[in-house]
């Protein structure tokens, strides 16, 4: 049985749905959990409440688990990161999970709901997330969670300010992943589904029952495991089912010729080749990116004959 002993963790956004799930999956399982949830309304609007943290505590503690509830809004993620080491005396483990949801077609959005949208999801996923690097650092181990989204991966109506924001913590993921690899610090993006609060109004009728948030817990609790050194990832993880997500690029065109100036037109006669997926690349790293273009770019000049064009070949080498 993987087991979380003397493991500190921050579940932001536990007081409901995932959040809750993944807070009693871990204190169950022997770690030291910090219940942070600020009690709100599932668009941010409204009143704060104690609630939801303090009703997700007192469940962990009648099972004989460890946890302190911690009311502060995520965007107060110093503050969050400091109830770990006051209470537990270290942070190791941190799934940023809170969110608020603010959909209205990208015509009637206003600059409020954009703007709150980024500084919930991306902007205090990046404060507390920092919050926690330095202890991470120091004691060369950490393990982090970004919550993505389909809506993001893919895109959905009504989710302008969501699905950037979402999209943003993927990019956060992967950069921290390569940070923090000599450090023993981990970071993976998942995108969930989960019948929740949030989700009930826009899921089918059987989504109580075959979307639990329960059937997501598990993967997130296997990445955070110390046994699980793998980083960088995206998971789609829903009812169960669990798929890792990539990055693919069309194999692509070569559409300039050497010496020649690049037309709309030689866009247009490449058109095909650029949007086949008839054998798709997939890069890893920014290295073999970067290795893939200068290839091409070598070989459209090495297939050049005159005197300017060795000029150029000569400048790529
Ligand atoms: P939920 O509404 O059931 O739970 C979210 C919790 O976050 C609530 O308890 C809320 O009080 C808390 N919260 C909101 N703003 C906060 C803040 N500023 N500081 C501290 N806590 C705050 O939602 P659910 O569905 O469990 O969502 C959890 C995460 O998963 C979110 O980031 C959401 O965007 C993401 N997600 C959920 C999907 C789903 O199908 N349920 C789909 C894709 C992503």
């Amino acid at each position: 049985m993987l087991r979380f002993s003397a493991r500190v963790v921050v579940v932001t956004g536990a007081g409901n749905g995932l959040g809750k799930e993944y807070a009693l999956g871990f204190a169950e399982r022997g770690a030291s959990v910090v219940v942070n949830d600020l009690g709100g309304s599932a668009s941010g609007d409204g009143n704060h409440s104690s609630r939801p943290a303090d009703e997700v505590v007192k469940l962990i503690q009648s099972r004989g688990g460890k946890a302190v509830a911690d009311y502060h809004s995520v965007e107060d993620g110093k503050a969050i990161i400091e109830a770990a080491i006051k209470n537990f005396g270290r942070i190791d483990i941190l799934v940023n999970n809170a969110g608020i949801l603010r959909d209205k077609s990208f015509m009637n959005m206003t600059e409020q709901d954009w703007d709150l949208v980024q500084r919930i999801h991306l902007r205090a996923a990046y404060l507390i997330t920092h919050a926690a690097w330095s202890y991470m650092r120091q004691q060369k181990y950490g393990r982090i969670i970004f919550t993505t989204s389909t809506s993001g991966l893919y895109g959905n109506f009504g989710q302008a300010n969501y699905s950037a924001a979402k999209m943003g913590l993927v990019g956060l993921s992967n950069t921290l992943a390569l940070e923090g690899a000599k450090y023993n610090i981990t970071c993976h993006a998942i995108a969930p589904t989960a019948y929740s609060r949030l989700t009930q109004d826009l899921l089918p009728p059987d989504a109580e029952e075959n979307l639990k948030p329960a059937f997501v817990m598990p993967l997130v609790l296997y990445l955070c495991h110390e046994s699980c050194t793998d980083t960088g990832s995206l998971f789609q993880v829903a009812g169960g089912w669990i798929g890792k997500v990539r990055l693919e690029k069309s194999s692509g065109a070569m559409v300039r010729r050497p010496n020649k100036p690049m037309t709309v037109e030689d866009v247009r006669d490449n058109w095909k080749d650029i949007i086949s997926f008839a054998t798709p690349l997939h890069h890893s790293t920014q290295a073999e990116q970067v290795t893939h273009l200068w290839d091409a770019i070598r070989k459209m000049n090495n297939n050049n004959n005159d005197d300017d064009d060795k000029v150029l070949t000569q400048t790529f080498s």
